[in-house]
């Protein structure tokens, strides 16, 4: 690490001394407080190559936009204007209720623009440590009806193996524990529902086109940051008159059936963090169902 007069600066990052106003609001800010101040002087930790997770927190809190991430230039900072508009409680409250599971879409594909602001809005979700590592597979038409068959042949050949006395132990060598035992409870439910399927319904999908959320396996957070994700889209497509259902089962296919996990080309290092199909809703709702009261703990 170089520190002359001018600017500070480390493999990560450039602070423009010449800039710099000495505010210290990097220093408060930094969250693996890297940058602090020796005798009247602004200095960075000798960690900071290893440590800084490019949040570009200080890049933000910066009154004289003195520091750059050098993997991320300031030419695509965005500034945030004096006058944003943010939306209020009221019309974010709106959204929130007004939001609704669809399972009934239009026979219509998603533009290739409505796509890149859904993306748009998953690429600003927070992630654990700025990881930033959120895989996005976006299945489109037509493909994701041939995924739809193919997991409704799967599911067959599944219930056919857990019936079958004989074959307990193939059972076991091909599917996970979790998946065995949740079947007893599932069995009922898929039967019916593969009726549906043979009539032509996409059960899977809800015959909207598909978004999976994945990462590498060894990404603590990789759940939790497909889920936020997953839910900046699920509000941005309300924005974009767009609906969408969570797709659990299709978490569950992907995990438990090869033939899904190549059908839709998935990294064998990475696991399913959320699915979500999306499209034009074919329903209209007149109410917001009413929710069970809060369980909450106050201490
Ligand atoms: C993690 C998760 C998985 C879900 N999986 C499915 C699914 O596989 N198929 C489906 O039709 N709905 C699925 N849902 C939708 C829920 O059934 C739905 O969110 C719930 O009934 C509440 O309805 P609302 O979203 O309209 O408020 C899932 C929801 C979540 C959060």
């Amino acid at each position: 690490m170089a520190e002359t007069k001018e600017k500070l600066e480390c493999k990560k990052l450039i602070v423009d001394m010449e800039k710099c106003v000495f505010c210290k609001a990097c220093v408060a800010e930094c969250p693996m407080r890297l940058y602090y101040v020796k005798n009247e002087e602004l200095l960075l930790s000798k960690y900071t190559d290893g440590l800084c997770m490019e949040c570009g927190h200080c890049v933000a809190v910066c009154p004289s936009k003195a520091i750059m991430l050098k993997e991320l230039p300031l030419s695509e900072v965005i500034e945030i204007a004096e006058d944003v508009k943010l939306p209020s409680y009221k019309v974010l409250m709106n959204l929130i209720q007004t939001r609704r599971t669809i399972r009934q879409f239009k026979d219509e594909a998603l533009s290739e623009e409505m796509w890149s602001k859904l993306i748009e809005a998953a690429r600003y979700s927070p992630t654990g440590h700025n990881d930033q590592l959120v895989h996005f597979t976006v299945i489109r038409r037509p493909e994701v009806s041939k995924l739809s068959q193919e997991i409704t042949k799967n599911i067959k050949d599944f219930i056919k193996l857990y019936e079958d006395p004989d074959k307990k132990d193939q059972l076991k060598s091909l599917f996970s524990k979790g998946m065995i035992t949740m079947m007893k409870g599932w069995l009922p439910i898929l039967k019916n529902v593969l009726k549906a399927s043979d009539r032509g319904e996409d059960y899977w999908c809800w015959n909207g086109e598909l978004m999976i959320f994945h990462g590498p396996k060894y990404i603590m957070n990789i759940v939790q940051d497909s889920s936020l994700a997953a839910t900046h889209v699920m509000l941005a497509a309300e924005t974009l008159g767009l609906g969408t259902c969570s797709l659990g089962l299709i978490m569950m296919a992907i995990n438990q059936f090869n033939s899904i996990a190549e059908f839709i080309k998935f990294p064998k290092n990475h696991i399913v963090g959320y699915a979500l199909s999306v499209g034009f809703p074919k329903v209209k709702y007149y109410r917001v169902p009413a929710r069970q009261p809060a369980k909450i703990t106050w201490i």
